[in-house]
C-alpha cells in the first residue's frame, strides 16, 4: 500500500523539502510572473491616465468650494463657443465673419446676451455651458470678445459684484 504513491518521498527529510518546495516554487513563478508583466508595461505607465484618454476626454476636477477664477471672453470662446462659431457650423456665424456679424451686432449687446442665454434656433442655451462652469458675466465677455473679432465694439461687461462669501 505504501508503494501506492511511488518512492519519491523516502523519508521525512524529504517530506519537509517536497512541502517547501511545492510552496516556493509556485511562489518564485508568480514573482517572476510580476516582474516581467511590470516590466513590459513600464513604458506606459508614465503615461498618466488623463494622457491616455486625452483623444476623447479631459479629466476636469475642481474643488467646487474653491474660487472660481473668472475666465476671459477668448477662454469661453475656445472652451464652449468654437465648437461651432469657428467653422460656422450648423448656420452659426463664423468667427471673424465682419458680414456675418454685421447685421446681429446692429441688434445691440442685450439682444445677443439674450440669444446666448436663452439660446437661439441650433444654438443651444448658454452655447451648452452648465451656469455652474461658465456665468453669465464670462458668457458676456465671450460675446464681447466675438463681436469685436467681426467689428463689433461692445464694452467689456461689468463684473458682477462681489458674492457674499467671496472673499
Ligand atoms: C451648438 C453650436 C453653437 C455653440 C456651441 C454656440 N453657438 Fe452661438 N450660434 C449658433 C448658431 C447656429 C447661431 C445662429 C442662430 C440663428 O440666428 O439662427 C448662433 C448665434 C450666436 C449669436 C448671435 C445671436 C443673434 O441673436 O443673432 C451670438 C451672439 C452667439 N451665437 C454667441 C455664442 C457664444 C457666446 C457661445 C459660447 C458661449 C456660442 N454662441 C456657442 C451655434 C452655436
Amino acid at each position: 500500500m505504501s508503494n501506492e504513491h511511488g518512492n519519491l518521498i523516502k523519508s521525512p527529510k524529504q517530506l519537509i523539502i517536497m512541502v517547501f518546495a511545492s510552496f516556493f516554487v509556485p511562489l518564485i513563478i508568480i514573482l517572476l510572473l510580476m516582474v516581467f508583466v511590470n516590466n513590459g508595461k513600464r513604458g506606459e505607465t508614465t503615461a498618466s491616465t488623463e494622457q491616455l484618454i486625452a483623444p476623447v476626454a479631459k479629466l476636469n476636477f475642481k474643488d467646487a468650494s474653491g474660487p472660481h477664477e473668472v475666465q476671459t471672453g477668448e477662454q469661453v470662446y475656445k472652451a464652449v463657443c468654437s465648437a461651432c462659431h469657428a467653422t460656422g457650423a450648423a448656420g452659426a456665424p463664423k468667427f471673424g465673419d465682419t458680414a456675418a456679424w454685421a447685421p446681429r451686432i446692429a441688434k445691440g449687446y442685450d439682444a445677443l446676451m439674450t440669444s446666448v442665454l436663452k439660446g437661439k434656433n441650433a444654438m443651444p442655451a448658454r452655447g451648452g455651458s452648465n451656469p455652474a462652469d461658465v456665468s453669465d458675466y464670462e458668457l458676456g465677455r465671450a460675446v464681447v470678445y466675438m463681436t469685436a473679432a467681426a467689428g463689433g465694439k461692445f464694452p467689456e461687461p461689468k463684473a458682477p459684484a462681489a458674492t457674499p462669501e467671496a472673499k
